[in-house]
């Protein structure tokens, strides 16, 4: 028996909404769980890249094939759950979402591994404990949920392990522009360089754009957007491991219809959310900063994905 689920892409924080926002971007994995039926063949994990540079990407290679992989931790904890272990199963990942690049690649293959070994167990978790689990796994909601959900997601984890989660509506004009270097950052890497403990100033000055940002997104206010896509809680920290980013978003600032530029995730990708028609001059831009650092990069402008993740038929 075997059950594939695809899951899309996402891009987490938004500026101010760090570890608490995210949305769905239309590109996807299809991670496919196969229960063998021949006794003690292990655990087996293939991943198959099917993105532009893939075979650059070493992270692969550096993919654990055995229990260490975080697919099958996921699955473990929901085997777990309904007192089963899972210990002869086939992980296949379809990995459309380039790797190591802020856009969720690793809260997919987690989701997708999770739903599919959900099916095969008959269903026996239900939405929330879904979340809970996929949230767990990954260390924080911003991703996972709306890998499953789809859409713009703000998202909570309690202290009991519970999530809690309100969808936003994006605004339809808004565009999103998503700027993949070719380089990598884990998101691990991207992580140990944020403080332990921020200035009082800085959690005002992020608490007060997040309340700005969610009020824009419900109004269509792009002036108010523009004031509330800054940060101070990890962008500043991180922009030494983006290199082009401060550039870009310089460069972007006093653009017309650029509502900002933030680093998706963990980076290194850059997203620009704009409005009207500048595409052309935001990939100029973008395109001549990383030039002169001699970073190639692939540029796509995409709308929100509003599906979350779903079975394969
Ligand atoms: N909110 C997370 C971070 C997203 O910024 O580290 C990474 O996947």
């Amino acid at each position: 028996m075997k059950v594939s689920y695809k899951v899309p892409a996402t891009t987490a924080n938004l500026g101010p909404g760090f570890d608490c926002l995210g949305l769905a971007l239309p590109i996807y994995n299809i991670i496919t769980i196969e229960e063998t039926v021949m006794p003690s063949t292990g655990i087996e994990v293939n991943v198959m890249k099917d993105f532009e540079n893939a075979e650059l990407i070493e992270e692969l290679d550096s993919i654990p094939n055995d229990k260490d992989n975080i697919v099958y931790k996921a699955v473990e904890m929901l085997y777990n759950l309904v007192g089963q272990d899972p210990s002869e199963i086939k992980i296949n990942i379809k990995s459309s979402i380039p790797i190591a690049k802020g856009l969720g690649s690793s809260a997919a293959v987690i989701v997708g591994g999770l739903m599919a070994a959900n099916d095969l167990l008959g269903n026996p978790a239900d939405e929330a404990a879904l979340l809970s689990i996929a949230t767990e796994a990954e260390g924080h909601p911003d991703n996972v949920v709306p890998a499953i959900l789809g859409g713009l997601v703000m998202s909570s984890m309690e202290d009991d392990g519970s999530v809690i989660y309100r969808r936003l509506d994006w605004p339809e004009d808004w565009h999103i522009t998503v700027c993949i270097p070719d380089f990598e950052l884990a998101t691990n890497i991207s992580r140990s360089v944020l403080p332990e403990k921020v200035p009082m100033e800085d959690a005002k000055f992020n608490a007060r754009r997040l309340a700005m940002l969610v009020h824009a997104i419900d109004t269509v206010d792009a002036k108010l957007m523009k004031s509330a896509l800054e940060d101070r809680l990890h962008q500043p920290y991180r922009e030494k491991l983006v290199p082009g980013f401060k550039e870009i978003k310089e460069a972007l600032k006093h653009e017309e219809n650029v509502l900002g530029t933030v680093i998706s995730g963990a980076g290194p990708s850059i997203v620009i959310i704009s409005q009207k028609n500048n595409i052309e001059k935001i990939y100029q831009t973008v395109k001549e900063v990383w030039d002169n650092l001699n970073v190639h990069c692939d540029i796509r402008t995409l709308t929100v994905e509003k599906c979350g993740a779903s079975k394969v038929e």
